[in-house]
């Protein structure tokens, strides 16, 4: 079975590779040439565990091909995937433009009638507008819930596989074919709901990071202990355990361009999204809150140098879009601070974590990388030193380690 994939970032890179890893014919393509000239090579243009491994005996066996030209890729495959960037625009609403260009270019080259699978998180509704785009084609709403860090794993083995469409038993059975090898349950609806349950979840996850934030926010005032209590909270099988780790807020490519989206689709249907746009306004905030804290509790960064730790947006990828660090350097500096940025695999930041600590005056912790957490307090000491005060916004540290060794030690929540 042959398959064509237009837009091999994250998603669309991941997609590819591991559907022809369970042996489908595919082919891959991107207007980024830089891109495809290293993916010809074996080479991952972005850091994502286990990536290269899969797509290596692929390309061997010719599985797998990368390809500028999309119209070698709509003439390739009767199956499409879509897998471009749908960013946000400046009044938070969904832009559709790639999406629409790869249409255009489907139209153009289609010989046949094409099964075009909408990979691209888009607003619920965008299958009608496909319709018109692409007419006498089939559009399938199969959006994509893979965590970067986690990709490969996630696609082979996914919680669940979302295919939504028009009932149609020849497509049906056609995407059955496609996800044949991946360990995933295949649930199948109509286009909204699939639509509709991307952005559910996502908004969903997000706010539950900005809940537990919020919680940590009132156990700094209280003298409770944040980790504690959302071990208790997560104990409760009604409640569960995962996404109630407090930290800085959440970033990246999908959490806050989805929350966002969904809120715009809210205000195109009328009714309103008070919680999604809570959650939005409680992330903003939270994103300022370890340098006000820091702040509030007299820390004053003028002239200091403040040295930041992580900037991709969770560890174990080098995605950086939408990273609270870009809300964070630009507040220090603003603050007069002299900032100094390390990450051990995000660009364009600093490689050399010794330099970054050196002399810091203020530590501040974002991203929850191993390479930080194995860092125990003596050696940090070394680093910097000299008895810095430390933001620990992901609570990597024990503090009376840290206070031990002479450094002035404020967590998240505890
Ligand atoms: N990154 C994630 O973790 C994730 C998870 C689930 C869903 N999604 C969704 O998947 C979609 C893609 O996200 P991503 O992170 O992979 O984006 P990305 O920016 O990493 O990749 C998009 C790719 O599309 C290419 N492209 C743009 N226009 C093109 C065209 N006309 N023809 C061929 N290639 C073209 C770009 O060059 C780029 O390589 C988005 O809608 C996103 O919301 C992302």
């Amino acid at each position: 079975m042959r398959i064509s994939v237009i837009g091999t970032g994250y998603v669309g890179l991941v997609t590819g590779a591991c559907l022809a890893s369970v042996g489908r014919d595919v082919l891959c393509c991107d207007i980024d040439e830089e891109k495809i000239k290293k993916l010809r090579q074996c080479i991952s243009p972005i850091y994502e565990d286990g990536l290269e491994h899969l797509m290596w005996p692929s390309i061997e066996e010719g599985l797998l091909q990368f390809n500028t030209s999309i119209k070698e890729a709509v003439t390739f495959s009767d199956i499409i995937f879509v897998c471009v960037g749908t960013p946000s625009r400046e009044d938070g609403s969904v832009n559709l433009d790639y999406v629409k260009s790869v249409c255009d270019s489907i139209n153009e080259h289609a010989n046949t009638k094409k099964i075009v699978v909408m990979k691209s998180t888009v607003p619920v509704g965008t299958h009608k507008v496909l319709a018109e785009w692409l007419p006498g084609h089939a559009i399938v709403s199969n959006p994509e819930f893979l965590r970067e860090g986690v990709a490969v794993n996630d696609f082979l083995k996914p919680d669940r596989i979302v295919i939504g469409l028009k009932r149609n038993i020849e497509v049906e059975t056609i995407m059955q074919s496609v996800y044949e090898g991946i360990k995933g349950a295949i649930y199948f609806t109509d286009n909204a709901s699939a639509e509709m349950t991307k952005y559910a979840s996502n908004a969903m996850l997000a706010m539950r990071i900005a809940f537990i934030n919020e919680i940590a926010q009132l156990c700094d005032e209280t003298g409770a202990n944040v980790l504690h209590v959302k071990e208790m909270v997560g104990a409760d099988t009604r409640i569960g355990p995962k996404f109630l780790e407090p930290g800085p807020g959440y970033g990246g490519s999908c959490f806050p361009k989805d929350t966002r989206g969904l809120l715009q689709t809210f205000r195109d249907y009328r009714p309103e999204g008070r919680l999604v746009a809570a959650t939005i306004t409680a992330n903003e905030y939270h994103k300022e809150y370890i340098v006000n804290k820091l702040q509030g509790k007299g820390v004053d960064f003028n002239m200091k140098k403040v040295a930041v730790l992580g900037l991709a947006f969770k560890p174990e990828t080098d995605d950086t879009r939408d990273s609270p660090t870009h809300t964070i350097v630009p507040l220090l500096e603003k603050a007069g601070a002299v900032v100094a940025v390390h990450d051990p695999i995000a660009k364009p930041a600093n490689e050399n974590l010794g330099d970054v600590l050196f002399n810091a005056d203020v530590v501040i912790v974002v991203t929850e990388w191993d390479c930080y957490k194995g860092l125990d307090a003596f050696t940090l000491r070394k680093l910097t030193g000299k008895n810095s005060v430390i933001g620990d916004a992901r609570n990597i540290w024990n503090p009376e380690e840290m206070k031990e060794a002479g450094f002035t030690y404020y967590g998240m929540g505890r």
